[in-house]
């Protein structure tokens, strides 16, 4: 099957299909605590983030999601138009089509040439670095969008899944360690909803990685999505559930005491509170994929906007009713665990 038709086979699954884990996340066991006396005004509030060197309206990264194809390049241009309008980083999906197929690549660089000054991040699988990426590559993948960072995505789950997927994994830690060291920008390495743990964290942290995505478990679930995609004896859904939740991730990790290791919250961040929740927790800024693809889906950029106003004015209240006036002031003492 072309790369791209299983492209559109993950995007329809995800926005139709029972995608989603059935665990949760663990957010919904804490709450922040009410402050009845903020002493502060909604318009004191500040919503903005600074990470990788730069501020964010509002701590929220788009996920990887996709690229390949020219129906592709056009989720791509509204995500960067809007990235570029709310100031807010963006990952474009797997270059790998692009290392094969040089005719999918307008379907990436569009994101900058309609978005100037976003922060924007290339991506690319561990398992298509093992060991070693070429300048050559490197240069394409980041120059096709001058990129501001590079993310590798590790996906053993999905790829275990796919009857035509990769088997070999050995390596991928070194081609991330020589990466980290030949990049001339920040690298960040992320999981696409199995969860990055404490272990694994220590191994990237050790390899002289500084940004982690965590995409823990209890949002997509691709170990559903491949499986629904071939319902027969090849599909292995007693793996439907595998994965540590996003939660237990950012847990572990902190619990490292690793302090200028930048982490992001991702894998079933549903709504402004789990944004909160998570910088709570420990979370440099977040990060969502699904619901960015369903709303544009459902009603383009306009919907995606609706969207990003929504969740920055939801921030600011989050903010005010927990008494503390920006991001950086929020911390695990404004939580309590039910
Ligand atoms: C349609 C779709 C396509 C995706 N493609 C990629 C990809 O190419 N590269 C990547 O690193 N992650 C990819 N992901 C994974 C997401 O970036 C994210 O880590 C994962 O879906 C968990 O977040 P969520 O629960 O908010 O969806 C994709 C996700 C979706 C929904």
């Amino acid at each position: 099957m072309a790369i791209q038709d299983r492209k559109r086979d993950h995007i329809n699954l995800t926005i139709n299909g029972d995608a989603e884990y059935n665990h949760t996340t663990g957010f919904e066991q804490f709450r922040l605590k009410h402050c009845a006396l903020p002493e502060l005004n909604l318009s004191d509030i500040d919503t903005s983030v600074e990470v990788f060197g730069r501020t964010f309206s509002i701590p929220l990264f788009i996920s990887s999601m996709t690229g390949g194809s020219s129906e592709m390049g056009q989720v791509n241009r509204i995500i960067a138009e809007v990235c570029e309008e709310y100031k807010l980083p963006m990952g474009v999906g797997s270059q790998r089509i692009m290392l094969e197929d040089a005719s999918s690549i307008p379907s990436f660089s569009v994101v900058r040439e309609v978005a100037p000054s976003a922060f924007i991040a290339a991506n690319i699988g561990g398992v298509q670095i093992r060991n070693v990426i070429s300048d050559s590559k490197l240069r394409l993948l980041c120059d096709s969008i001058q990129a501001d960072a590079i993310i590798v995505h590790l996906n053993v789950l999905q790829e275990l899944m796919q009857p035509e997927g990769d088997r070999q994994f050995a390596g991928v830690l070194n081609g991330i360690h020589y990466l980290v060291n030949h990049a001339d920008c920040p690298m960040i390495v992320k999981e696409t909803g199995a969860g990055i743990g404490g272990p694994d964290a220590r191994k990237l942290y050790d390899a002289g990685v500084r940004y982690i995505d965590v995409a823990g478990s209890g949002g997509t679930s691709w170990a559903k999505v491949e499986n629904l995609r071939h319902q027969d004896d090849k599909a292995h859904s007693i793996f439907n559930e595998w994965g540590t939740p996003t939660v237990q991730c950012i847990n572990e990790i902190r619990e490292l005491g690793l302090k200028d290791l930048v982490v992001i919250s991702s894998g079933g961040i549903r709504s402004s509170l789990d944004i909160l929740k998570s910088i709570a927790m420990g979370a440099n800024i977040c990060a969502t994929a699904q619901p960015i693809i369903k709303v544009i889906h459902e009603n383009g950029k306009k919907g995606l906007i609706k969207l990003i106003e929504q969740w920055t004015h939801e921030i600011r209240m989050g903010l005010l009713l927990t008494g503390v006036q920006s991001i950086d002031a929020l911390n695990s003492n404004h939580l309590y665990k039910l």
